[in-house]
């Protein structure tokens, strides 16, 4: 397959190009100086010189607090932008496979989220992921949507200063004799080699239509760094943090655990446990 990937310069969209150099395909991959997505000319001009069979969809302006003051940026991103890239797919006939958030859920249900639970986002980001989910699904006929959650991987996050959670945790128990963490916001950790394996068969089975596609299982940030520590052997004091210790700037759901019911039932799921993607990851980074 000819696959274009957008964002390719980032922490998946990295991961993404390299699974799929792998498989066989021909790939280009396309950084921010390569593709402005929310500017219709250079998404129509850029993706008509390559003409993808395949475009795939990471970039995306997810700093929360940013989008929080730029709500307008925000959208032109990651609603925009979205359709921008929709459009031109559906004139040509490529299949379209958008990466969206966990963050289209407020984490009021408690258990994990099914693609037939109905989103409300907490904020500007999550409200313009979601407008992005429904102009991928709208304007190409031939599109996918991927919501994916808690993610890290061994390419730097450009969004948030190259560091994820996992390096986070590392750096903080080597510097600071206490490390405090909440325990009552529950995810699911994601490492991005396993993500682009799922971006990777989804696209290769042609499936259209809303997906989740996190790994399996479920923790709190207590949790996820209790198990950093464990399976990398680092000495750590981690304590939890008291409730409303480390006040949020913008509301976030406490609760953001996504079930892949739709990848299970398309018998398309080859997510592994989160623990299992951590303990690949923390040997990859050494
Ligand atoms: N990170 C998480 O925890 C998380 C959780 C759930 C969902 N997601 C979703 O996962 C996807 C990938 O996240 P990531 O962690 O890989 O992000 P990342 O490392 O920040 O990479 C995003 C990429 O998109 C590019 N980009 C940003 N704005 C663009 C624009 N207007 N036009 C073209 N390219 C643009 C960035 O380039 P520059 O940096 O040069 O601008 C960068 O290459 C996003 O859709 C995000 O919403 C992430």
């Amino acid at each position: 397959m000819r696959v274009a990937v957008i964002g390719a310069s980032g922490q998946l969209g990295a991961d993404i190009v390299l699974a799929f150099r792998d498989a066989g395909n021909d790939v280009m991959g396309l950084g921010h100086a390569d593709i402005e997505i929310s500017d219709a000319e250079s998404v129509k001009s850029v993706l008509g010189a390559i003409a993808p069979q395949v475009v795939i969809n990471t970039a995306a302006m997810h700093h929360v607090e940013q989008c929080e003051a730029d709500p307008a940026k925000s959208f032109a991103i990651n609603g925009i932008g979205t359709r921008n890239l929709a459009q031109v797919c559906e004139a040509g006939g490529t299949y379209f496979l958008h990466i969206s958030t966990d963050y289209v859920f407020d984490g009021a249900k408690g258990q994990p989220y099914v693609e037939t639970d109905a989103p409300r986002p907490l904020n500007v980001y999550g409200n313009t992921k979601l407008s992005g989910e429904h102009f991928a699904l709208a304007a190409c006929s031939r599109s996918a949507v991927l919501r994916v959650s808690g993610v890290y991987g061994t390419h730097p996050c450009r969004a948030k200063g190259g560091m994820n959670f996992v390096r986070l945790m590392l750096k903080l128990a080597a510097e600071r004799p206490e490390l405090r963490v909440v325990d009552d916001e529950i995810l699911t950790p994601t490492f991005t080699v396993d993500i682009a394996q799922q971006v990777l068969r989804l696209a290769e089975s042609g499936a259209t239509g809303l997906f989740h596609g996190t790994a399996q299982g479920a923790c709190s940030w207590y949790e996820f760094a209790s198990a950093i520590f464990e399976i990398s052997g680092t000495t750590a004091n981690l304590q939890k943090a008291r409730p409303g210790e480390f006040p949020a700037k913008v509301s976030r759901p406490s609760y953001s655990v996504l079930d892949n019911a739709a990848l299970r039932k398309a018998a398309l799921d080859v997510m592994p446990d989160w623990r299992d993607g951590l303990t690949r990851y923390l040997k990859a980074i050494g």
